[in-house]
This record gives C-alpha cells, sequence and structure tokens, in this order.
C-alpha cells in the first residue's frame, strides 16, 4: 500500500501577494505524522485554506519552511510533490463530460475495477449505478445535473483514484448528511490507512475522532490536540463547540 509523508511546518508565516496588512497564516509550527488524520477547524477566514494549499505549494511560504518526509518543499519539483498529493477543495469541479471521464482526471490510467472501488469508498457508486448510463453518464450542460453533496462524493472519489500519499479535504463534507460523511470516514480508515490526512470542516463533529485537531484562529493555531484535551484547554474550540 502506498506510505503517508510527514509534513512539517516550521514557523511558517504566509501572505498573499500584493495584500497589505497582517500575514494571513502566523507562525505555524505543525507536525502531521505518516497516516495520521489532522482535523483543521476554526471560524471563516482564519487561514484554513491558505494553510493547506502551501503543502502541495500552490502558494508560497514567505519566510519558515515546510518540510515534507524531511525535504524541504522549496527544494522539490512542484509537479513531483503534487503527485503524491489529492486536495478536494471546497467547491467540486467537474467538467462537460462523463462521470468516469470526471474521475479519471488526475489518473487517467486507473482502471473500472479501480474507479468503482474509488467510487464506493466515497459513496458515490450507488447514485453512479441508479443512472441508466452508469459511468458513461453525462455530466455538465447536456447532462445530467447533480446535487451538491453527489458533487462532493464524486470530488472525493477522483481524489480517492490518485492513490495519493497525502489526502487533503478541505471543508468538502458540508453538503453530505452525517450518515454518509461518517460512512466516507470509516472506509477512508480501512481502504486509506498510511494515507495521511487532513481535514478541514466547519462542525467539530467532522473532526472529533481525528487523531489530532488543529484549532485556527485569526492565521494562528490556538490549540493542537484530542477533542478531550481541547475541551479543557481551548477556548476557541470550546466556543466553537458550543455555537
Ligand atoms: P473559510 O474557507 O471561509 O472557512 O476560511 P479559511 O479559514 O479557509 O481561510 P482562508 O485561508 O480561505 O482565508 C484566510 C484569509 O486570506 C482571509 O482573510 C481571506 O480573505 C484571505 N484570502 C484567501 N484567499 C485569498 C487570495 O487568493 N488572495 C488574497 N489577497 N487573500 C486571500
Amino acid at each position: 500500500g502506498r506510505q503517508g509523508c510527514q509534513i512539517d511546518f516550521e514557523h511558517v508565516s504566509f501572505s498573499y501577494e500584493g495584500a497589505s496588512g497582517e500575514p494571513v497564516l502566523k507562525n505555524i509550527n505543525l507536525t502531521c505524522l505518516p497516516g495520521e488524520t489532522i482535523g483543521i477547524i476554526g471560524s471563516t477566514g482564519s487561514g484554513k485554506s491558505s494553510l493547506v494549499n502551501l503543502i502541495p505549494r500552490f502558494y508560497d511560504v514567505s519566510s519558515g519552511s515546510i518540510r515534507v518526509d524531511g525535504v524541504d518543499t522549496q527544494e522539490l519539483d512542484p509537479a513531483k510533490l503534487r503527485d503524491r498529493i489529492a486536495i478536494v477543495p471546497q467547491k467540486s469541479i467537474l467538467f462537460s463530460g462523463t462521470i468516469e471521464e470526471n474521475l479519471l482526471w488526475g489518473n487517467e490510467h486507473a482502471s473500472r475495477e479501480e474507479i468503482m472501488q474509488a467510487a464506493n469508498m466515497a459513496e458515490a457508486h450507488s447514485f453512479i449505478a441508479a443512472f441508466p448510463e452508469g459511468y458513461e453518464t453525462m455530466l455538465g450542460q447536456r447532462g445530467v445535473n447533480l446535487s451538491g453533496g453527489q458533487k462532493q462524493r464524486l470530488s472525493i472519489a477522483r481524489a480517492l483514484i490518485r492513490k495519493p500519499d497525502v489526502l487533503i479535504l478541505d471543508d468538502c463534507t458540508s453538503a453530505l448528511d452525517t450518515t454518509t460523511e461518517t460512512n466516507i470516514k470509516e472506509s477512508l480508515k480501512s481502504f486509506a490507512s498510511g494515507v495521511t490526512c487532513l481535514l478541514i470542516a466547519q462542525r467539530i463533529t467532522s473532526v472529533m475522532d481525528a487523531d489530532k485537531i488543529v484549532v485556527m484562529d485569526d492565521g494562528e493555531i490556538v490549540g493542537i490536540g484530542t477533542h478531550e484535551a481541547l475541551m479543557k484547554s481551548c477556548r476557541v474550540y470550546v466556543e466553537i463547540f458550543q455555537s
């Protein structure tokens, strides 16, 4: 199976180019161990997406460093780095084409069996199979209209087909009911075990069982720990829990 990566953030600060004022991320220190599931929670604009987007170098750090398996990402070929990392964005990006073409985007070599296994894990296989044309169903203007939750499940399946070492889910389960979300997380645990997983969420219930939870506030990490530990020690976490 795939071996998850270790990711180390060391004193990372980040500002978007041309933006004035306070950096979006300030002195981030975080270690994600191989195979760990890390939940990330925090209010809107606290920097969660910016943090994960630095890992595949969609943006470069302003200062500090991010290391993947000990190597500074600044010294890695971005294409090779991105090959190991799958990010499921907040907003699903699907194009006009069949469901299968959409799923294969990023790994055109996967077999139908691998596609179906990933779709199963992402709780997408049964709704796909229910279409008369199944995986050949057309999406987009001249095709079927999917619900927000169905689009999210296709995006997750697409990421799994790539068999990444690092899987980043950026708040992409918000349109799913909690049962579907729990089922997906359960299959990830068994099938994607060993994969380092970063999971951004709005709801505490989405990250509660992560190995550790990172709490972001205004560009800073204000708490790292398990749910139980954070409930005792992190005011921001308790506020999110109560809201
Ligand atoms: P939500 O996705 O709303 O939950 O927020 P988040 O916690 O993921 O924060 P995010 O990293 O998206 O944003 C952090 C800050 O960076 C906010 O003040 C944003 O307005 C700002 N920001 C995000 N994307 C960009 C960008 O592309 N350019 C600039 N200049 N600022 C950005």
